[in-house]
């Protein structure tokens, strides 16, 4: 059995009073929910506010991306140490917003994993689909490629951390999910890449979120999946209601 993991992205949303707000409202409701790991990813100037909110509690805080060197003249970038230095050691990578907007490739995805694995990271690394490669029925084929471009060479005991969150950019913000036949369908795929990769008992073992319009209505069918793992959740996680409906399915 492998453990789920909730995981919010609340992307550029909240100011830490906000943030703040929102675990006073939030941890009650999920107090002693240990069926599951819940993370919580603020943008950066969140964190501090988010991990005091959240602290000795059963939320876990994570970055919502992180640079490939430890330190240096990169404007607007984080390192590791900055992220560890606060005891946060959860990061998604390679989401496709940054894929999107912000010039993220497959290359820098896997210098950022390798960085962050290294660090002793639990990284979440997204990969997905654009609507068009989906048409073109090449879904399959992105995947993999995203797969091997970002475990490019990285052992299977480097990787030993290593969450996987497959995100169809189609799905993401728009209100339409992918079935969860859909989604079991690419996390299979995805599994099989990492089968090839790292090994079947890694494999076996390896967490696959799913994110895009993970809402409290959609949740259960989705996680009645037994390929998937968990959810990466973006608007319906801004409120602590809906992403406790979500956590606790
Ligand atoms: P939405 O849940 O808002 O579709 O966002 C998904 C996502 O991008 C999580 O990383």
């Amino acid at each position: 059995m492998r453990k789920k993991v909730m995981a919010a992205n609340w992307k550029m949303y909240k100011t830490p009073d906000q943030s703040r707000d929102f675990f006073r409202d939030f941890l009650p409701l999920v107090a002693g929910h240990t069926r599951d790991e819940i993370v919580v990813c603020p943008s950066f100037l969140n964190i501090p506010a988010a991990l005091d909110a959240a602290k000795g509690s059963n939320v876990a805080i994570g970055a919502q991306n992180v640079h490939w060197k430890e330190e240096g003249a990169f404007t607007g970038e984080t390192s590791v140490g900055q992220l560890l230095a606060w005891g946060v050691n959860n990061v998604i990578i390679g989401h496709s917003e940054r894929r999107q907007y912000f010039g993220e490739t497959d290359d820098t995805v896997n210098l950022r994993l390798k960085t962050a694995l290294e660090a002793g990271f639990t990284p979440i690394c997204c990969v997905g689909e654009v609507l068009e490669e989906r048409e073109a029925g090449m879904t399959d084929d992105i995947l993999r490629r995203q797969c091997v471009r970002a475990f490019h060479a990285i052992s299977a005991k480097k990787a030993a951390k290593l969450v996987v969150a497959y995100e169809p950019v189609w799905a993401i913000g728009t209100g339409k999910t992918a079935t969860p036949e859909i989604a079991a369908e690419a996390h299979a795929v995805i599994r099989k890449e990492a089968t090839e990769i790292f090994g079947e008992d890694f494999a076996n073992q390896l967490r696959i979120l799913y994110g895009g319009s993970v809402k409290p209505d959609n949740v259960s069918s989705l996680m009645a999946q037994e390929e998937i793992d968990g959810a990466l959740v973006g608007g319906a996680s801004l409120d602590p209601k809906s992403f406790t409906a979500i956590v606790k399915y």
